[in-house]
């Protein structure tokens, strides 16, 4: 799968909602009723992050709930993109690129949205196919401000920044022209995954949701 095939799969991931929620899933009981959760709330995009033991084996789970399109996140080797792929992820997330991870996406054919913080990053990564770009970690990084100025020399890759989103501050990110949506963890708080709360959770997800009419 090429870079630019793999970006036009990321185009429409990124334009199914204004956020795509970050999860970090600790139990796999939760991994169910939390995309079911999030769906009801309008976020159908979802991002598993490959960062606990149980996160092959949530995105397995979630893939089946309708309305879903899993995503797995915090790729960082080939043996992600492979197990990612084998466990049902559609799409994939890095923090940056190598080109490893970038050969084994086009080999196991998993549309991959890769992290970029630099002008030179963004540049590598376009010259390469990829148009469509994840700016990690986004709020540390120069936020909005600094997407805002890349945008003027580079309008041609469009980005979803993650890192130090929420409520608050996403719609600084998401009035540019340069961006498709944002990714956060702060739609799927661990207090209400612990309890069990997913009415809290739909909540949190409409209102992500109607940050963009
Ligand atoms: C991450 O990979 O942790 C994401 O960027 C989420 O960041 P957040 O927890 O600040 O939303």
């Amino acid at each position: 799968m090429t870079p630019s095939e793999q970006s036009a799969r990321a185009l429409e991931v990124c334009r199914l909602a204004p956020v795509v929620p970050v999860l970090v899933i600790d139990d796999l009981a939760h991994a169910k009723p939390l995309a079911q959760a999030l769906v009801a709330g309008g976020l159908p995009a979802l991002e598993v992050t490959l960062r606990t033991a149980c996160a092959l084996d949530a995105i397995r789970a979630m893939a089946e709930v309708p309305g879903g399109v899993v995503g797995a996140g915090t790729l960082l080797t080939r043996a992600d993109v492979k197990a990612a792929k084998a466990a049902g992820a559609t799409f994939g997330v890095s923090p940056g690129a190598t080109d490893a991870l970038l050969d084994a996406c086009a080999e196991y054919e998993l549309p991959l949205l890769p992290g970029a913080v630099t002008a030179s990053e963004v540049m590598r990564l376009l010259e390469k196919g990829y148009t469509v770009q994840k700016f990690f970690p986004a709020e540390q990084s120069g936020g909005a401000a600094f997407l805002k100025s890349i945008g003027s020399p580079i309008p041609q890759v469009s980005f979803c920044p993650t890192g130090g989103i929420s409520l608050k501050n996403a719609h600084d990110y998401l009035s540019l022209k340069n961006i498709l949506c944002v990714g956060g963890s702060w739609v799927a708080p661990k207090e209400a995954m612990a309890t069990g709360d997913w009415a809290a959770i739909t909540k949190l997800a409409a209102e992500a949701r109607a940050l963009r009419a």
